[in-house]
């Protein structure tokens, strides 16, 4: 597959929550198997954008989107889409790990549960193994399957709650600041991570940190105040921006 492939496109995304427009005819192409980081001060749109793309927008009140957003070049909004299909094509990880209150294996074998992936006991194993696999997590919990996913540490879990996106066999994973409530050396583990998986998904990331968004991402999109300021390879945005907001963002000048 060319690394230029699309995988996902929003054109003219604009989304209001009641009479407060958050997002201003946004158009995003995001590339196949590669890591995409959304960037900008808060409060700019950037959770916003990463909800319409996996329609977790439909899921607040008042929330409201126009524009388009294809997948595969389908629209995604188009009336008679499977949403929960839609969600287990384009999975999702959210910025604190939030486990379900089940076992580790629970966590894992739930979504192939629910979508009928798997018939018999030696299918879920075996699915969930791979999971854990693809998540670095497997080595550290194989003697503990049946033990609580929140009995792991806080990096053990964002890694779990990825190995539950994996699980479903998506081929878009939507990832809102995953590292923001870890320590270093669990940020260091999913960055790595997240490198690894961009062989066989599309990532799309939001993150406050520079320093990961030049670490894991070759495209970056800059956001401000509701508007998709520019977007670039990762190097040119942060060595040659194009757009004044950005280069101030990226120099700390606000944000
Ligand atoms: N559920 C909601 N109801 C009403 N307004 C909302 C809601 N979610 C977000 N907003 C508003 O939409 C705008 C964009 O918010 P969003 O959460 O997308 O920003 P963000 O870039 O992700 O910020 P942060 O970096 O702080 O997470 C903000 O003005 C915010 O107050
Ligand atoms: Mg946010």
């Amino acid at each position: 597959m060319s690394e230029n492939t699309y995988k996902m496109a929003g054109q003219a995304v604009s989304v209001y929550y009641g009479q407060k427009r958050a997002l201003f005819d946004v158009s995003l192409n995001i590339r196949e198997n590669a890591v995409t980081a959304l960037i900008g001060p808060s409060g700019c749109g950037k959770s916003t954008f990463l909800r319409t793309l996996n329609r977790m927008n439909d899921t607040i009140d008042n929330c409201r989107v126009t524009g388009t957003v294809t997948l595969d070049g389908e629209d995604v909004y188009t009336s008679g889409i499977d949403v929960v299909e839609l969600r287990a094509r384009v999975g999702m990880v959210f910025q604190n790990p939030n486990p379900f209150p089940k076992s580790i294996y629970e966590n894992v074998a739930y979504g192939p549960r629910i979508h009928g992936l798997a018939r018999h006991r030696t299918e879920f194993d075996q699915i969930v193994e791979t999971s854990l696999q693809k998540a670095g997590l497997f080595n550290e919990v194989k003697d503990r399957l049946h033990e609580p996913g929140t009995s792991l540490s806080g990096g053990q879990q964002q890694r779990l709650c990825i190995a539950r996106a994996i699980a479903v066999s998506p081929e878009v994973i939507l990832m809102d600041e995953p590292c923001s409530a870890l320590d270093p050396i669990a940020t260091a583990r999913v960055e790595e991570l997240i490198s690894d998986l961009r062989e066989n998904y599309t990532i799309v990331m939001v993150t406050h940190s520079m320093q990961q968004a030049a670490r894991v991402s070759e495209r970056t999109a800059m956001f401000h105040l509701g508007h998709m300021v520019e977007e670039n390879d990762t190097d040119t945005i942060f060595t040659n921006p194009a757009d004044q907001r950005t280069q101030d963002y990226i120099m700390g000048r606000f944000g």
